[in-house]
């Protein structure tokens, strides 16, 4: 992992210069102001938060006067905004502010994280905008400008990962010793991750870290942070017949339609059974040898194959009106197989050489 010393002192002096510094939440310590801004920030952009902000401000000018007003009220001026259990905490919040605190926020991250709708994410965002203080945030944005910068592998959003991303979080905030370094640095993790390392195509051009991060230095930025691992995929399974007759095989037009639509593929069927039905059907003897199965992987399933070889003997009992030739081994490249099929032939055709 990359040891950047200046990582701090770079990001404040960025955030300075380049970042946002006229959001309607900067340039207060208001906690209340801070607060809702940050509940509303929660998965929302800042486009879409800004007009939700000035209403609820207006019609609710202080933490009592939304703590006073009917929940109705809230969820009516919060329609629109999305993740509604947000808008259920943010009263319930607002009541233990205002009767339970005599209004005033806390001013610890642990204390804040005990208020409903507050994580540790939020709560730190709240005690480093509202009181200066040196605490780490973790959001998603932080959490993709960390994983490139330092190349920390791993989703993010696994366990083991996340805490490995809180200790490194830790390990660079800035002294405490001015309140507004604190805050630049805060604000500036946000904007860097919302303003140039964004998810699609970061502006690596424009970012302080260019020359040191390992995103960059690799060309790795689509691949950090790494995604969401995914969900396993159902798994088929089909019975296939190399059927041989000398140095011929079988194969079968496939339907336009479907996987493999219009290759040539071997016989299939989906049980043992039905396998050699279809094989004696197709002329085969009694006896079907097993072959190495193989999976092959599609986007959205896994088809596991059980190969049979048979060998022909007799004519085709019944013609079907399956497109069927036989393919010599030494001509099969002629044929458009899918690829687990090839695969099984050539590995038949080397064993039998
Ligand atoms: N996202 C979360 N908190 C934010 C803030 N204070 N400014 C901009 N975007 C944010």
């Amino acid at each position: 992992m990359l040891a950047l010393t200046d990582f701090s002192s770079r990001l404040i002096a960025w955030q300075r210069i380049h970042g946002r510094h006229d959001l309607p939440w900067q340039n207060t310590r208001d906690a209340y102001r801070i607060w809702l801004s940050e509940i509303m920030l929660q998965q929302t952009q800042v486009s879409t938060v800004i007009p939700y902000y000035a209403r609820f401000l207006e019609r609710f000018p202080t933490v009592t006067a939304l703590a006073d007003a009917p929940i109705d009220d809230v969820m009516a001026l919060w329609a629109g905004l999305g993740y509604y259990s947000r808008a259920r905490n943010l009263h319930r919040c607002a009541q233990v502010v205002a009767h339970e605190r005599g209004g005033a926020f806390p001013r610890t991250v642990d204390e804040l994280a005990m208020l409903p709708g507050i994580g540790r994410s939020t709560a730190a965002a709240i005690a480093s905008f509202a009181f200066g203080a040196r605490a780490t945030i973790l959001d998603g944005n932080v959490k993709r400008v960390l994983a490139r910068v330092f190349g920390v592998e791993g989703f993010p959003g696994e366990k083991k990962v996340e805490n490995a991303m809180w200790t490194l979080a830790e390990s660079l905030l800035p002294d405490a010793a001015n309140k507004d370094d604190v805050t630049a640095y805060t604000q500036g993790l946000m904007d860097l991750g919302a303003t140039l390392c964004v998810r699609g195509k970061p502006d690596c051009a424009r970012c302080p870290f260019a020359s040191d991060c390992v995103a960059k230095v690799e060309g790795r930025q689509r691949e950090l942070p790494a995604a969401r691992p995914k969900k396993a995929v159902p798994t088929r399974k089909t019975w296939m017949l190399v059927l041989k007759d000398g140095d011929s095989v079988l194969l079968q037009k496939r339907p336009s339609t479907g996987i493999w639509g219009g290759l040539w593929s071997l016989p299939e069927a989906e049980d043992e059974a039905a396998l050699l039905k279809v094989a004696r059907n197709l002329g085969s003897g009694w006896k079907l040898e097993h072959l190495a199965p193989l999976t092959h992987t599609f986007t959205h399933f896994k088809l596991d194959i059980e190969p049979r070889l048979g060998q022909a003997i007799h004519p085709p009992r019944e013609l079907t009106d399956i497109e069927t030739v036989w393919a010599p081994f030494a001509k099969i490249d002629a044929y458009g197989l899918p690829a687990p099929v090839r695969k099984l032939l050539d590995a038949l055709t080397g064993t039998l050489i």
